[in-house]
């Protein structure tokens, strides 16, 4: 097993090689280092380290079949149609735990997990009752066929989803019926700056694994800003543009597991975590704290690391005295 391990890693690492050999844009890229990548994080940031220009945009083609909030009259800086087109062909699968959403429900677990703690930590709840949400009013940006809004709702929150594909949203609104306690999400098609124009405000806006599929990265994250209340919190995951999340989250996940369709993850779209520092700190929000994901092979298990190397989460808080 750890033979047939190091053997995928080997292929990947050399299919990567290839491919990077193949794609000028990403051959110019910068690498982020790896060897305590947090440290480097603070370092740079308190150094003021410039973030590198946001990745171009490829030509734009409108979604297939999804119906989205691209309205002229509505402002949409975050909307990319090429990645909404994505998660419209595979938006039927959502509640499919083997389905191409796959790593998200293997995920859920542990991002909960940091979710609970740091939530809990920074809104003074017992992280050991049933319902430590209780009270917190919390927004899941980009929230897809809901699979993280549920969990929230049971542990207490007021939640409401939104998502820019109205396909999604159907699809949660539907699955969220199946239990009183989910029914009550609010589940919304729209995007973040929309919300932000209808002055609506929480305590805990949650965008995970969202900001790698948005146009404009630093625009989304003055959105989710806009949207915490001053003290509260916002929480983000999302992919490291590294050599290593180049191997396993786009060769080995999406050709060589087919965990992912092909195609999901454009590498030059990801961020280093000295980037969404930055882009967040412009946005008013100071990151307090970051964890990795790592899965581990043998167990299919994935869990919190301080490895940040390819997917990581950070929480960051609202500057109090901040009011947008
Ligand atoms: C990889 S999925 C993540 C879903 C969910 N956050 C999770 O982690 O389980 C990305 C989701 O973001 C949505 N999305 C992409 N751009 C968006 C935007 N600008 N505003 C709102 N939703 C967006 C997509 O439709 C998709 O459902």
């Amino acid at each position: 097993m750890i033979f047939l391990t190091q053997l995928l890693l080997l292929k990947s690492m050399a299919m990567a090689s290839k491919l990077l050999m193949r794609v000028g844009s990403i051959r110019d890229a910068k690498i982020a280092p790896n060897p305590n990548p947090l440290l480097n994080a603070t370092r740079r940031l308190f150094a003021h380290h410039p973030i590198s220009a946001p990745p171009h945009s490829p030509p734009s083609s409108p979604p297939d079949n999804g119906k989205t909030t691209h309205d002229k009259s509505q402002p949409t800086s975050s909307l990319k149609d090429l990645e909404l087109a994505k998660f419209s062909a595979i938006a039927d699968s959502w509640w499919d735990s083997e389905g191409p959403f796959k790593p998200l429900h293997a995920m859920n677990p542990t991002r909960l997990a940091f979710i609970r703690s740091t939530l809990c930590r920074h809104f003074r709840k017992d992280p050991h009752v049933s319902r430590p949400f209780e009270g917190l009013k919390i927004v899941d940006v980009g929230c897809g066929g809901g699979i993280l809004s549920e969990p929230l709702a049971r542990m207490g929150a007021t939640v409401t989803g939104i998502d820019a594909l109205e396909k999604n949203i159907n699809i949660a609104r539907l699955h969220a019926g199946l239990d009183p306690v989910t029914s009550t999400i609010d589940y919304r098609c729209t995007t973040a700056e929309s919300l932000v124009k209808e002055q609506k405000m929480f305590d805990a806006v949650i965008a995970l694994e969202v900001i790698e599929h948005v146009a404009d990265p630093a625009e989304f994250c003055k959105s989710l800003s806009a949207l915490t209340h001053p003290g509260g919190a916002t929480v983000i995951s999302t992919i490291n543009r590294s050599m290593r999340s180049y191997a396993t989250a786009i060769v080995a996940a999406e050709y060589l597991l087919h965990w992912l369709p092909k195609g999901t993850h454009q590498w030059s779209s990801f961020l280093t975590p000295e980037e969404l520092v930055l882009i967040l700190q412009r946005a008013f929000i100071n990151v307090k704290e970051m964890a990795g994901f790592v899965y581990n092979p043998l167990t299919g298990r994935w869990s919190l690391s301080d490895d940040i190397s390819v997917n990581f989460i950070a929480f960051g808080t609202k500057v109090a005295n901040r009011d947008h």
